[in-house]
């Protein structure tokens, strides 16, 4: 806490604004040092006008951000650093052929193999913890433990992000009001300029630009799809990224995937595309529901992906062309 700045502090916990006026601290252009700093930037004479010294202020704060987060049922952001996967079994119930597989914070790791071979059920073993209560017999280890049971039905303050093949809106809201009540379930402050810098991204992901008041359900595949990325990248603050198919609702994936992935994060995407697939650390190899092997991306295939980016960027121009109504040049 006492080396966060007080902007890092109320983006961590944005309620603290209530303690800064309660205390009637006006931090307003002070949001670059940190709560130390800030005090001790006041005149004795000041401090005295309080009626309270620095010390105190500074074990309340962290007195009151504690009892804030038990009042609202939040946990600390799960500072977590790896990710176990143990076998389980394949369709015809043959065992994995690997040991366990460990990834740490940081890696993407792709998941490859044909259609209806099991990538989307890896993924949902990994958001539900299985503890060989899924279809595959697979257990998930969260830092080599098994997770506490908790966060598999917490909506808060979730372990993993998921952004599903399939998006189906049902709500009657719009476009705002779908992001103003998610960006206030997360406690976010700035509700406004969240959800404006949310429909930004989200925009510069999709072809055509939709508006704060389209109704969700009128937004086509590839915009709810840019819609729910910017969502989670903006506003989710789990340190699991699931990612199943980006590829397929025609937004920019290599954006969208430099959007998602952050340093501190394990990002695991279900892919067919051959671009996505090496950008990947590690890459899965799922065959009949079960993981055949686990490879990693050499220096050549490094190499060839340069080859595939220049070539995806050659169709992604002549999209963009045919999308604006152009004719096409050799
Ligand atoms: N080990 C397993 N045992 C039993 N069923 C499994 C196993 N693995 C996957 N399945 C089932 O196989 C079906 C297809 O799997 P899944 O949807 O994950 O395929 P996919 O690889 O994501 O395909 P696509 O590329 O089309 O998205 C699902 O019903 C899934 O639950
Ligand atoms: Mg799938």
């Amino acid at each position: 806490m006492s080396d966060l700045t007080i902007r890092e502090i109320l983006e961590r916990y944005p309620f603290v604004i209530g303690y800064f006026e309660e205390n009637r601290l006006d931090i307003q252009g002070q949001e670059e040092k940190t709560f130390e700093e800030f005090l001790n930037d006041f005149s004795e004479e000041e401090v005295e006008d309080f009626a309270i010294d620095r010390e105190t202020l500074k074990i309340n704060l962290e007195e009151y951000i504690h009892q804030m987060k038990d009042f609202l049922g939040i946990e600390e952001k799960l500072g977590i650093s790896s990710l176990t996967i143990l076998p389980g079994h394949d369709k015809s119930k043959k065992s994995e052929g690997f040991d366990e597989l460990t990834i740490s914070k940081s890696e993407i790791i792709s998941i490859v193999g044909p259609t209806g071979s099991g990538k989307s059920r890896l993924l949902a073993d990994i958001e539900w913890a299985a503890q060989k209560d899924t279809p595959t017999g697979r257990t998930i280890l969260i830092d080599g433990k098994i997770p506490d049971k908790k966060w598999r039905f917490s909506s808060n303050n979730k372990l993993v992000a998921q952004l599903s093949q399939n998006m189906n809106f049902v709500m009657d809201l719009t476009v705002r009001e779908f992001l103003e009540l998610h960006a206030e379930s997360r406690l976010v402050m700035d509700v406004d300029s969240t959800v404006s810098k949310i429909i930004d991204s989200a925009n510069r992901l999709a072809g055509e630009k939709f508006e704060l008041d389209t109704p969700v359900t009128s937004l086509s595949g590839g915009q709810s799809r840019a819609l729910m990325i910017a969502d989670t990248a903006i506003l989710s603050s789990s340190p699991i990224v699931l990612i199943d198919e980006i590829e397929n609702a025609g937004i920019d994936r290599r954006k969208a995937l430099d959007l998602l992935v952050d340093e501190d994060k394990i990002v695991l995407m279900a892919t067919h595309d051959p671009t996505l697939a090496l950008i990947a650390d590690k890459r899965i190899v799922i065959k009949n529901g079960g993981i055949d092997k686990i490879i990693e991306t050499s220096q050549e295939e490094k190499e060839l992906l340069k080859k595939l980016e220049e070539m995806d960027m050659f169709i992604h121009n002549m999209r963009t062309s045919l999308r604006e109504g152009k004719q096409l040049k050799m």
